[in-house]
């Protein structure tokens, strides 16, 4: 029996790619669905004893809706080189951004002009996939792209441009980076930080690019050490720090204010409100790799409002829900705008994933899906009912695993009815393993 937290239960690596086309469906999948409902996360070809969470081998999960029928599931590997050598595939094409750097891309997946594009943060350039899933090749945004990349860009709604803070262990230094809708880098702006930061996640508001500058951190390994994503840990006067970034400024026009030392994976969102003070929501750890350095596990997370002041560089703190929850979605036409709803993953039995949460920031509310102790979802994904639609007015999706029946469900959800009757559940009859980030891909 394995050690490994992420090597049993749903954790579990499946061994194989699967294709489903016979989908079982119970309800009516919206008509106005019609796209691929991405997802991916981690699922090492060869576990070990104490692997990084984060350091799996990517498999990225689709599945297809159209018409009003589930047409198709997949899960395939990002065609890194370990999982080429095990497989006894060819080795991907493409550049790197590092001379032996894998290709690794398990913590993202998007869609950007026309492409899909599984993605990670840290030293990994994209993985192109084509739109059945299957890798293309490691990409550099034809080119463009002279740094390493993230798993969590930001897409401005009104541009359709994607902001993202990009690190690298051999730099001393973050940049602004943006990337074009057609996916070409269009800015690629240095950023000096007193250490090398572990930013998993940025921000963005009408005038501003939000960096993390948090203290998790890089040590350099001894000898014999083996480096890699163990390699950053909690450093406590390291210190914690939020920077404002004039869209198009430069580094030495940033506005840094101090927070209460913590760390954060992911921002819900932020904007400005009347009087120009930038307001960020975001998931906030107590500490993290402190003492688990194999994954999150240092006290539960939390939803929390930092007030920061541009004219001042001050911050005010304050908490929205001590509900132990993590990925944090909302209405994403809404990036960097006021906005009322949050959808949040309850942590639950199995660590971050449990139940469902939907936050009304407004009143206050917080309302609470929980299906059982059987039934866990993975991080939720909003889409609106159509273009014109009013915030909240759509649909939720997400992946959910059936313990007792150790197979994976997609649930359809009205977001005005998130306590009802989901009004599709898609049977993949697989399952799907608890991993990361996943988006809705729509044909249009
Ligand atoms: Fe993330």
């Amino acid at each position: 029996m394995s050690s490994n937290p992420y090597a049993s239960g749903n954790f579990a690596p499946v061994d194989d790619e699967a294709t489903v086309t016979a989908l079982a469906v119970r309800g009516e999948i919206p008509r106005d669905l019609a796209g691929r409902l991405l997802r991916i996360g981690p699922n090492p070809v060869a576990p070990g004893e104490n692997d990084h969470w984060f350091a799996g081998n990517g498999l990225a999960h689709g599945l297809r809706l159209r018409d009003g029928k589930a047409e198709w599931y997949h899960s395939r590997f990002v065609r890194d080189d370990q999982v080429c050598d095990a497989r006894g595939w060819p080795q991907t094409p493409g550049p790197r951004f590092y001379e032996g750097a894998s290709g690794l891309a398990n913590t993202n997946i998007i869609g950007l002009g026309g492409k899909t594009y599984a993605i990670v943060e840290g030293g990994g350039f994209p993985m192109e996939l084509d739109d059945q899933l299957d890798t293309v090749q490691c990409s550099d945004f034809g080119g463009t792209l002279q740094s390493p990349f993230s798993a969590h860009p930001k897409c401005d709604p009104k541009s359709g441009e994607l902001h993202a803070a990009v690190y690298f262990a051999g730099w001393e230094n973050l940049q602004h980076v943006v990337v074009s809708p057609e996916g070409k880098v269009v800015r690629a702006m240095d950023i000096p930080v007193p250490g090398r930061p572990m930013v998993h996640d940025c921000a963005l508001t009408e005038n501003y690019f939000i960096v993390l500058d948090l203290p998790v951190v890089f040590y350099p390994p001894a000898p014999g050490e083996e480096g890699g994503l163990g390699s950053y840990r909690w450093q406590e006067e390291y210190g914690s720090r939020v920077g404002l970034l004039p869209r198009t400024g430069t580094a030495d026009e940033i506005v840094w204010c101090e927070v209460e030392n913590c760390f954060v994976f992911h921002s819900l969102n932020a904007y400005e409100d009347a009087e120009g003070r930038v307001v960020l929501d975001v998931v906030r750890h107590p500490k993290m790799f402190a003492t688990n350095l194999t994954g999150p596990g240092e006290g539960p997370p939390t939803l929390d409002r930092w007030l920061l002041d541009p004219r001042d560089g001050s911050a005010k703190e304050s908490r929205i829900s001590d509900r132990p929850q993590e990925f944090p979605r909302h209405d994403e036409r809404l990036v960097g705008k006021p906005y009322r709803y949050g959808y949040c993953g309850a942590s639950g039995t199995e660590g971050l994933y449990g139940g469902l949460l939907k936050h009304d920031l407004e009143t206050g509310e917080c309302l609470h899906r929980d299906d059982g102790v059987s039934k866990q979802y993975q991080e939720a994904v909003f889409v609106p009912c159509g273009d014109d639609a009013d915030e909240d007015d759509g649909w939720i999706m997400s992946y959910r695993h059936d313990a007792e029946r150790n197979t994976t469900e997609v649930v359809i959800l009205h977001a005005q009815d998130f306590l009802g009757e989901p009004v599709a559940v898609i049977d993949l009859g697989v399952r799907v393993p608890f991993g990361f980030h996943g988006n809705w891909v729509s044909d249009a």
